[in-house]
């Protein structure tokens, strides 16, 4: 999969509607069959970047190049790319045969050839069998792969999807996710996907990029994300995080002693930037333990009272109220026991404890 030289480059890409910049110097190389997401709030440019790609837009500034060939000002349909939307386009009153046939209407094939193919993509897509089933006698799941068959069907180089499972129940939402994740393997096609939706980013992708306001704040894999989020923001859109004001005090080998409020003084690992003045100590909850006595281990811990707590089935989440810190501090524990905890009330003291190299430092 991976080749030094990227498939798809952008290189320096603005776009700016009026005086408002939605699109604001993306610099990004994505590699030949990765499957690669575009992840970040509502309104933080992900589609017209991707329309950009695709050549529905073109950018005010800047370079596309896809397959080392300038494609920056190429009209969409001579790119190598196809664009599946989030309304799945398409029609109610055609079959799903003719609906995937249509995807090759320009190529002209004979017609035993053209049959071999959709049906190929309706196995694809486990539609075998439903050729004949008009659009609109399909459920949504079953629409919206009718939608990636069609895009799928003329083999482009990249398949760009924005947002293509918004519209379906959680359920099948994640059944589709597992689906598209197998149907990229096995056609092995460069995917750039478009999702709000971070635990549907880290399930499907190689690589993501976390936009906000424009820009690209982080890319890389789902692990380094969540384990190793560079910027407050990007730890903050992944999964949930607690912050901790901190100033540095100074370096023990390979660890950068600070003080934190509410936790003391603490000792993290270097990070990957030169820390003057404040700095932000960040600690995912399920890497925070809870106890009613103190921990055994010599771990570093503070006491604290619970503040209120959720059952959540799979797991229980607390918040526990810190000396000197004004929002309580989130910690999950796995309901490893069948028995729920009951000597956890409201305002029940327990001590938090980590380990060191939980910790993540962030710039302020
Ligand atoms: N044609 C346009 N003219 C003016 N502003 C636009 C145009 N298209 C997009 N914008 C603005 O650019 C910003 C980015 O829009 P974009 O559609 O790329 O966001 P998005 O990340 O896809 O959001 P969502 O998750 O809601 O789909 C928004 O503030 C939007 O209002
Ligand atoms: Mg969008």
């Amino acid at each position: 999969m991976s080749t030094d030289e990227s498939f798809i480059d952008i290189q320096g890409i603005y776009k700016r509607f009026g005086g408002f910049t939605a699109v604001d110097g993306v610099d990004l190389a994505i590699q030949r069959g990765e499957f690669f997401s575009l992840l970040g709030a509502s309104g933080c440019g992900k589609t017209t970047l991707l329309r950009m790609i695709a050549g529905f837009e073109t950018p005010t500034e800047g370079r596309i190049l896809i397959d080392g060939q300038d494609m920056t000002v190429v009209p969409p349909n001579r790119r190598p790319t196809n664009m599946v939307f989030q309304s799945y386009a398409i029609f109610p009153h055609l079959t799903v045969r003719d609906n995937i046939a249509y995807g090759l209407r320009k190529d002209r094939l004979p017609k035993a050839e053209l049959d071999r193919k959709v049906a190929e993509a309706l196995e694809m897509i486990n539609l075998a069998g439903y050729g004949d089933r008009r659009s609109n006698e399909l459920s949504g799941g079953q629409r919206q792969r009718v939608a990636l068959a069609r895009a799928l069907i003329k083999r482009p180089k990249v398949l760009l999807l924005d947002e293509p499972l918004g519209a379906l129940d959680k359920k099948l939402r994640e059944k589709m996710q597992l689906e598209l994740r197998q149907i990229q393997d096995e056609v092995g096609i460069t995917f750039v996907f478009v999702t709000h939706d971070q635990e549907e980013a880290l399930t499907m992708s190689c690589r993501v990029a976390v936009m906000s306001e424009g820009k690209v704040m982080q890319v890389a894999t789902p692990r380094e994300l969540y384990e190793a989020p560079n910027c407050r923001m990007v730890a903050d859109f992944i999964g949930s995080m607690n912050f901790f004001m901190a100033s540095p005090r100074g370096q023990e080998t390979d660890r950068l002693v600070l003080e934190a409020e509410g936790l003391g003084t603490i000792r993290a690992p270097l990070p990957g930037f030169a820390v003057n003045g404040r700095a932000i100590a960040a600690i995912r909850p399920e890497k925070l333990a809870l106890t009613t006595d103190k921990p055994l281990e010599n771990l570093p811990a503070v006491q604290g009272n619970i503040a209120t707590s959720a059952y959540l089935g799979d797991r229980s989440q607390f918040y526990v109220r810190l000396p000197g810190m004004a929002a309580p501090v989130a910690v999950s524990a796995q309901n490893v026991e069948r028995t729920v905890r009951e000597d956890l009330d409201d305002g029940t003291p327990v001590w938090l404890s980590w380990r060191d190299d939980a910790i993540v430092v962030l710039p302020e």
